[in-house]
């Protein structure tokens, strides 16, 4: 009787929402009525709607390196006493660190660019997530090279006043070396959208094994711990990116047909000719530089050594480069693509032409 009461009174109380509504449409009747959306691949639609999975490994790679590890803002930049140092020494380092970077500053970029194309070809969701990882090591990487730059030369390589001869002969080179970086830029991105993925991943694969050789030896010999510590991280990161280029082409490169081979070979050709500008010395088929240019980077390259940077002498750089080259033909061989002729380091192979407007080839 009292729950009654309670009810009656509640009942008197009620206050309505402000809408009502009356009754609920009925799907089978909406469904009827629905029209198709436009093709969504006229215009295309790049951004992701599936998330397919052919290559669980690229996700298990994906997934190792989600947090790199490391830091370029954590490194103990102030341990090291950059004074110690004479000027040449630091002016050498500070040059080698720009050279470098026309290489490894230019993988943001590089790599983002890239990261669209695979968006672009609709590939699978761990193609693009690896490349929005690598476009982040080298973000990492290209702010390693600003950070050792300032260090040795503050507000260089460009706007340090340099007061010995060297340091003019370091600004004039940097100036050549962002000259041909720009060449390289205008080859790549016109370049990159008509290569179908395997062609790029045979290039990008190149690059990887060139980084990863050249930061390892770096790492050995180098004498200042801040450089050694970076270099580590570096080489670590760049031989994930050669894990990534690897697990995607043991699953292209058996379909393709002899005229992909063939662009793969003439490719390899393309990356030798611009990676020897970092790994060995500049050939001229890309690089355009001054008669000047060698001597001086020989001069500025010593002088980096006696301050204890770790650049390899021309020798050893050359035995190093060709054991890249030799582990990069090993990994190709099985499936049946022709190695280009590389007759700078002594390699044997099919004779192609070079053309720098087509190159694509990445750090
Ligand atoms: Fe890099
Ligand atoms: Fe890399």
């Amino acid at each position: 009787m009292a729950n009654e009461t309670l009810a009656h009174d509640l009942d008197s109380k009620l206050i309505l929402p402000p809408t009502i509504y009356g009754d609920m449409p009925n799907p089978d009747h909406i469904l009827r009525d629905v029209i198709s959306a436009p093709d969504i691949a006229k215009p295309m639609n790049i951004f992701p709607i599936e998330w397919n999975h052919k290559t669980p490994r690229l996700l298990e790679i994906y997934d190792q390196c989600r947090d790199p590890g490391w830091s370029p803002n954590k490194l103990p930049w102030g341990e090291f006493d950059f004074d110690s140092l004479t000027e040449d020494q630091r002016i050498g380092m500070a040059y080698w660190w720009s050279l470098l970077s026309v290489f490894d500053a230019s993988g943001p970029a590089v790599f983002a660019r890239a990261m669209i194309h695979a968006y672009e070809l609709k590939e699978e969701d761990g193609i693009r997530k690896c490349f929005f990882s690598v476009t982040r090591d080298e973000m990492n990487h290209e702010e390693v090279c600003g950070r050792a730059i300032q260090a040795l030369t503050p507000g260089g390589p460009l706007g340090y006043e340099p007061t010995t001869t060297l340091g003019k002969l370091a600004r004039n080179n940097v100036q050549w070396l962002y000259h041909n970086g720009a060449r390289y830029w205008d080859g790549y991105k016109n370049a990159i959208e008509h290569y179908p993925i395997p062609i790029l991943f045979s290039s990008f694969l190149f690059g990887e094994v060139a980084s990863s050789t050249l930061f390892l030896s770096m790492q050995e010999e180098t004498t200042i711990p801040i450089f050694k510590e970076a270099f580590k991280h570096i080489a670590r990161d760049e031989g994930r990116h050669l894990s990534i280029c690897l697990a995607i082409l043991k699953n292209l490169l058996p379909e393709l047909d002899e005229e992909e081979k063939m662009t793969i070979t003439k490719q390899i050709r393309a990356g030798f000719i611009f990676l020897s500008g970092v790994l060995f010395e500049p050939p001229q088929e890309f690089w355009h530089l001054p008669d000047t240019f060698l001597p001086a980077q020989r001069l500025l390259e010593d002088a980096a050594r006696s301050g204890g940077l770790g650049i390899l002498s021309l020798e050893k750089r050359k035995a190093n480069w060709r054991h890249a080259i030799v582990r990069m033909k090993a990994t190709l061989d099985p499936f049946g693509i022709k190695f280009p002729a590389l007759p700078e380091i002594g390699v044997d192979g099919e004779t192609v032409e070079f053309d720098a407007d087509k190159i694509i080839p990445i750090f």
